[in-house]
């Protein structure tokens, strides 16, 4: 009995471990749990009881032998040995690496506000639960002007109110800075629509406020001007239509010529060859006064325009659900803004 002991003894000495798969063969001749160890313990009945002793220190003795070298074969072949471990595929394509990307709402917002803030303008921001005094009565709504009504504005709680337009964030620049005045007040807003491919009950509005000494319309033309060359190219035309907002005096919307069909004519623009980009106006006097500003020594001019409207005017998208649908093959189109 005690010569198999010894002929296994010298077979694992001899077993030469330079590969994984040798050390796999090792394991299963020798170590495992069917190996030939094993069985030279179920040998220990057919041993006389005399000598038991004399063989289990024998095998064990094997048994910590082949172990060792299994397990400093196996530290040698994974650690310090790499060119007999060749588990990196060198030959592979690569994993791309996907980045993530701005939301073209999020793009275009940040390039308005790089446009005005060459003129000056910067960024002011509120709260958009509002009270009524800020989102209407310091603005010159009358009592019963029909934006309060229920159909249009979501009522928290008392005067709390969800804001239907970020010109309340100007009311509240007002209030707390004198002129010069220059801000763009970026945010979501919410008015109770009914969610279509043109409306949204959530979107977002960008509103510009330039108060000072002698600001007149001219002003306001120029301004808008600028930034509808820059945003939608040079080519671009502006036109102003006669308009009632109750915040300003006199008040006009701002239509730009058509980019689809150029001024021609299509059914983007109803075949007017004009679109519609948003509202615009001198501050009534009233207004001021409301925020404590002198309207004897200081006028100014707004404009607010839906950055979705923007957006979808630029890039030609269709439906304003795209925005809030979160699908990634079309936010992947935007990946370069
Ligand atoms: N607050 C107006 C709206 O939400 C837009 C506007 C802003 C119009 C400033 C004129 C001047 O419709």
């Amino acid at each position: 009995m005690f010569e198999k002991v010894n002929q296994i003894a010298q077979e694992v000495t001899a077993f030469a471990v330079n590969t994984k798969e040798q050390l796999e063969q090792f394991r299963i001749l020798y170590t495992g749990r069917k190996g030939q160890i094993a069985d030279l313990f179920d040998d220990i009945k057919n041993i006389p009881p005399e000598q038991r002793k004399a063989y289990g220190q024998e095998v064990n003795k094997l048994k910590e032998q082949a172990l060792t070298k299994f397990s400093e074969a196996q530290e040698q072949l994974t650690e310090t040995n790499p060119s007999s471990a060749p588990d990196i595929d060198f030959s592979l394509p690569p994993v791309p690496n996907t980045l993530g990307t701005r939301h073209p709402l999020s793009a275009v917002k940040a390039e308005i506000i790089r446009i005005f803030e060459r003129l000056g303008f910067n960024l002011s921001e509120g709260p958009e639960i509002e009270d009524d005094w800020h989102n209407f009565t310091a603005l010159n709504f009358p009592e019963n002007h029909p934006a309060r009504d229920m159909q249009d504005t979501f009522f928290v709680e008392g005067d709390k109110l969800l804001r239907t337009h970020t010109s309340s964030v100007q009311v509240r620049v007002m209030e707390h800075e004198q002129p010069p005045i220059r801000t763009l007040s970026p945010g979501r807003v919410y008015r109770n629509e009914a969610i279509s491919a043109r409306a949204h009950c959530v979107f977002h509005q960008i509103e510009g406020l330039f108060i000072d000494e002698n600001v007149s319309f001219a002003d306001l033309k120029q301004t808008l001007y600028y930034f509808v060359q820059e945003m939608f190219g040079k080519e671009t035309q502006i036109r102003f239509r006669p308009s009632f907002f109750p915040f300003t005096e006199p008040s006009a919307e701002i239509d730009i010529s058509c980019l689809i069909c150029k001024g021609e004519g299509c059914n983007i623009c109803k075949q007017t060859g004009w679109v519609e980009i948003g509202g615009s106006g001198m501050v009534d006097p009233e207004v001021l006064k409301n925020c404590r500003i002198d309207p004897e020594k200081y006028s100014g001019f707004a404009f607010g325009m839906g950055i979705e409207r923007i957006t979808m005017l630029k890039y030609q998208i269709k439906d304003l659900r795209l925005f809030t649908e979160n699908d990634i093959r079309f936010l992947r189109q935007f990946e370069s803004l």
